[in-house]
């Protein structure tokens, strides 16, 4: 059958061929078939040139993803490349919106390229654990030199028209006029200079004679910067590949290797994650036509740790905020804290200095509610204490303008509790923003039971603005990250009693991947936050008869140790070194409370450790699930893997569940409860599904 997403047209002797295949005119099977075609029908046509463009908000942004993991149908990306390499007439693709992977590797095997300054072209295969299979590793090193067609390949990060130009992806960025009309009259002018038909394929001055060792360099590099990702690394062999071998043998290493990864299950995780962040998006009962409230101006409350990073948030990106205090003094140290942090920025080269001062100076400080009259939206981030925040969100409801929606950054308060003292429940959300706020792309956006759709939609919209992964979820102790974190960080407590120390614990979740263990986690937030909210609470008895309750970490407070701030935690820091050193006093320590409980210490294994970890997270989300405070199971793997460090390739828990099999993760959950049922009660959905042989998602 003709496939109708790609069209041929003529034009002033210049055949135009265009790709409609919305939303990002991904290169579908159908696609691949059009172009082919197309592409045939003008090489015959009476043209003097071609000319490749897409139609809607973007040119080709790669291969069609949902096609992954089944068998491809013909005709292959390289068939159909190849076909428009060999025109005998001058092809120019004509660029706009975004020309990633398989986009950017169909216009590299046109002889020309034009683009739009606003467009941006990348290869970003490996953010889903792939590498570019479409000759873009054999191709772009021979057109940029291999160090910078490692970065493009290894970062994935899409660059701009203009340094794309300057590098030598693209030929011309039109600056004047229609694209189109642009890409014409670049054609016709090579027609008129007898330009050559630039193959890509045949350069080799940039790939002759390069120093094998920057590959070694590389590969050591990306250990560190991607530890644990394949992708990265077979990335690396390729392009090594494209200065070591003849085009088609390296093309034939390239594809031998993007074969072994598109089959890998690093990759179906990742690009797992890809279409979870996508999923997340879109909450199930609410209309799609929901209107949105415009934000230009922001209230924040509380200039502490977690006020300012939230208010550069917005500041980056040009939305104006005042931040609220108690005192002149609590504002002078927040907004030196907010200064230094850009001045940091700054030394690093990411912006201009004259830029801290445009950012510095769309912070306006104040003392009085007074000042929040015009603003659009409030988030309040002051301490994490009930009556303080009520008597907060009762001053905003008098304070702001009526429509003002106000949030709430509280991490385990009741948010519907909270929207009780306003007139205007139906404004009142909760945005949980991740330590460090301006670094962590998570948002938590807590729907209370009262929240208009209006005030999500629009609350989902500013979370894209300020470039977080927005999720919404619903209330509960601890929202869906903190509440399962709390089940994670008890199991690995009861580790210490039973036989681990806090180096076999770490040790066995950073191997698995993630970023670092929960006692160097717990060191680096500071072991006193959670202590004083347990204080407060009244600390249980050391031999609890009840709820098993283990109290290491108030042992380790009660000798001053509160984590890096006080140079020792679980474990001790030389000053100036962030480095966990394990410590014979903790070690000691554990062992005798241990003792004092009249428990035997044992031998855990790791593998044990990490199924006590893991599948504390696992039977915790699965309870959410089914309260309906999630709505998908792969939204819990978005927030672990944008808000707790989980590496991407693992897919989050609950995709990390599914791929170990749900029976068999069951079973061990019950083993477990079965030798501690006071920590241990496993998921009836965990249950369900194991028995149905089905899985979370
Ligand atoms: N294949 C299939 N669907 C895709 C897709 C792709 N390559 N890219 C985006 N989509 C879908 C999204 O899932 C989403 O679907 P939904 O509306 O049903 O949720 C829709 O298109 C719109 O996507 P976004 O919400 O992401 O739209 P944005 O405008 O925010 O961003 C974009 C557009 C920058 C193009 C972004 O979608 C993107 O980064 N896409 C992926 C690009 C990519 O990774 N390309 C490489 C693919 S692998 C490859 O090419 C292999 C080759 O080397 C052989
Ligand atoms: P913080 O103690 O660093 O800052 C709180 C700030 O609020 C202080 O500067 C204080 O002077 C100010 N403040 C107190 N009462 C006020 C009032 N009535 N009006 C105006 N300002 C007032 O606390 P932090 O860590 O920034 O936490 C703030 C909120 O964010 C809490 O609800 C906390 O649970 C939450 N949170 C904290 C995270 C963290 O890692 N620190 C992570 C996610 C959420």
């Amino acid at each position: 059958m003709m496939s109708h997403s790609v069209s041929y047209t003529k034009e002033d002797a210049i055949g135009i061929i265009t790709v409609t295949n919305p939303p990002v005119n991904a290169l579908s099977q159908h696609v691949r078939q059009g172009l082919s075609e197309r592409f045939a029908e003008a090489d015959k046509d009476n043209t003097i040139a071609t000319v490749l463009i897409c139609a809607g908000r973007t040119f080709i942004a790669g291969a069609d993803i949902t096609e992954f993991g089944k068998p491809l149908q013909p005709p292959n990306f390289l068939d159909t490349m190849e076909i428009i390499e060999n025109l005998s007439k001058p092809v120019v693709a004509a660029i706009h919106g975004t020309a990633l992977g398989g986009g950017l590797e169909t216009a590299l095997c046109c002889h020309y390229r034009v683009a739009l300054p606003s467009a941006r072209v990348g290869l970003p295969e490996v953010a889903l654990g792939l590498l570019p299979g479409g000759g873009g590793t054999q191709r772009l090193p021979r057109l940029i030199g291999p160090e910078a067609a490692l970065e493009v390949i290894t970062s994935g990060s899409p660059m701009q028209a203009g340094q794309a130009h300057r590098l030598g992806v693209i030929d011309e960025v039109v600056t004047e006029g229609d694209l189109l009309d642009g890409a014409k009259a670049f054609a016709r002018k090579l027609v008129a200079d007898g330009a050559a038909l630039k193959k890509v394929r045949d350069l080799s001055d940039k790939v002759t004679g390069v120093d094998l060792a920057i590959f070694d360099a590389a590969r050591k590099q990306a250990s560190k910067t991607r530890r644990g990702f394949e992708a990265p690394q077979r990335c690396i062999d390729c392009v090594e590949a494209a200065c070591t071998l003849p085009f088609d043998a390296g093309l034939a290493k390239e594809q031998e290797l993007f074969r072994q990864v598109l089959t890998s299950q690093q990759s179906a995780a990742q690009r797992h994650i890809f279409f979870a962040e996508r999923a997340a998006a879109k909450v199930s009962d609410m209309p799609k036509d929901t209107p949105t409230r415009a934000i230009q101006k922001v209230g924040i409350i509380g200039a502490g740790t977690m006020g300012g990073g939230i208010a550069m948030n917005f500041v980056n990106v040009g939305i104006p905020v005042t931040i609220l205090e108690t005192g002149q003094e609590f504002l002078d140290k927040g907004l030196a804290v907010v200064r230094a942090n850009y001045e940091r920025s700054a030394k690093r080269g990411r912006f201009t200095l004259e830029q801290v001062e445009e950012r510095m100076g769309l912070i306006t400080p104040a003392l009085d509610y007074a000042a929040l009259g015009e603003v659009d939206l409030v988030v309040e981030a002051v301490f994490e204490n009930m009556e303080v925040k009520k008597e907060v969100f009762a001053r905003l409801d008098t304070a702001t303008k009526p429509e003002c929606i106000l949030a709430t950054n509280t991490s385990t308060l009741n948010v519907d509790e909270i929207a009780s003292v306003t007139a205007r429940p139906g404004q009142v959300i909760g945005t949980h923003f991740f330590s460090p706020a301006n670094v962590m792309r998570l948002l938590e956006i807590v729907r209370g039971d009262k929240t208009s759709f209006e005030t999500l939609a629009t609350t989902q919209a500013v979370g894209k603005a300020i470039q977080k992964i927005g999720v919404v979820v619903g209330v509960c102790d601890g929202f869906v990250g903190n509440r399962m974190l709390h089940k994670y960080s008890a199991q690995a407590q009861y580790l210490l009693e039973e036989g681990s120390l806090p180096q076999d614990v770490d040790g066995a979740v950073y191997d698995l991947g993630l970023a670092m263990g929960p006692f160097a986690m717990g060191d680096l937030a500071g072991l006193d936050v959670g202590w004083r909210i347990r204080q407060g609470k009244g600390l249980p008895d050391s031999l609890p008869t009840g709820e098993r309750y283990c109290a290491i970490p108030d042992r380790i407070c009660e000798l001053g140790r509160y984590g890096q701030k006080t140079g020792a935690g679980y474990y001790t820091y030389a000053p100036g070194d962030r480095t966990p050193r394990p410590d014979p006093v903790i070690e000691e320590l554990i062992v005798n409370y241990a003792k004092e409980k009249g428990m035997t210490r044992r031998l855990v294994s790791r593998e044990e450790i990490v199924e006590r970890l893991m599948y504390a997270l696992v039977n915790e989300g699965a309870k959410i699930l089914e309260e309906g405070i999630a709505q998908r199971a792969s939204d819990i793997d978005v927030i672990y893997v944008y808000g707790y460090g989980f590496p991407a390739y693992l897919g989050g828990p609950m995709f990390y569940a599914d791929s170990v099999g749900l029976k068999a993760v069951y079973e061990r959950v019950c083993a477990f409860a079965e030798h501690d049922p006071s920590s241990w009660q496993p998921a009836p959905l965990l249950k369900k599904l194991a028995e149905e042989g089905g899985t979370f998602h």
